[in-house]
């Protein structure tokens, strides 16, 4: 136990699945764990452990930011011995092309923030997914016949959801191959390289930042239901 996380040691998976929204984990519990039961409440932060197919999987909320995964990746990690942290969460396109839906597995996650000097590492940086992982997500999008809505690409993982008066420059992060924007997986993939553990982040695209489309609440809500598909045949596709 942890001053964050109340589950047991062995009330965890060695295999967890995170999402930013707390009840988007919920909701991935109850639609496709078996035997699940709530093992962690504490800040909200539910976390339920149960069955995909007989092998063992934990779901649990991040929080938004690099700083609140960061807590939460680095005690599973540490202290619970998990091996493998897939988040699944929602992401901005930087590319006209990229539709509201689309299916993001990304690769390498770059950051300007200093996050990384907490880890020894620089500002500025890219740090890259565990690659049987993304061989393995890839794998399981053509099998569910998701490719063609899949990219496979580096995002930004950034400090700002909201600015002012900080014009944040889209072609300054496309002109080095970054796809999407989302705010954890550079500190998910560095804590997961220091630590020498697994890391993936498995994204849908819920508004483009270019043609300015956004998606509802509740498009979002049925538009998450390939991704989880995705998680659940990547789940199986483990054993
Ligand atoms: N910025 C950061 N994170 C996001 C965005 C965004 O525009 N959309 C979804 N997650």
């Amino acid at each position: 136990m942890t001053a964050h996380n109340e589950a047991k040691k062995e009330e965890i998976a060695k295999i967890v699945l995170m999402a930013g929204d707390p009840l988007r984990a919920k909701k991935f519990a109850i639609e496709y764990l078996k035997n699940y039961k709530l093992v962690n409440s504490v800040r909200g932060m539910l976390t339920f452990t149960g069955y995909i197919n007989n092998i063992k999987v934990t779901v649990m909320g991040h929080g938004m930011g690099m700083e609140s995964i960061g807590i939460y990746a680095y005690e599973l990690y540490k202290f619970y011995d998990v091996d493998i942290i897939i988040r699944f969460g929602s992401c901005g396109s930087y590319i006209k092309e990229i539709n509201l839906f689309d299916l993001i597995i990304a690769d390498q996650a770059y950051t300007e923030s200093n996050y990384g000097l907490g880890f020894n590492k620089e500002k500025k940086d890219t740090i890259k997914a565990s690659s049987d992982l993304i061989l393995k997500a890839k794998k399981a999008s053509e099998e569910l016949n998701l490719i063609k809505k899949t990219k496979i690409g580096k995002i930004h993982s950034s400090m700002w959801f909201y600015t002012e008066g900080y014009d944040k420059g889209i072609s300054n992060y496309t002109k080095n191959g970054v796809i999407a924007v989302e705010m954890e997986s550079y500190a998910l993939y560095l804590i997961a390289k220091t630590l020498n553990k697994k890391a993936l982040t498995i994204l849908t695209v819920s508004d483009n930042l270019i043609t300015k489309q956004e998606t509802t609440a509740f498009e979002r809500q049925e538009g998450f239901i390939d991704m989880f598909k995705l998680l659940e045949k990547f789940v199986i596709n483990l054993s």
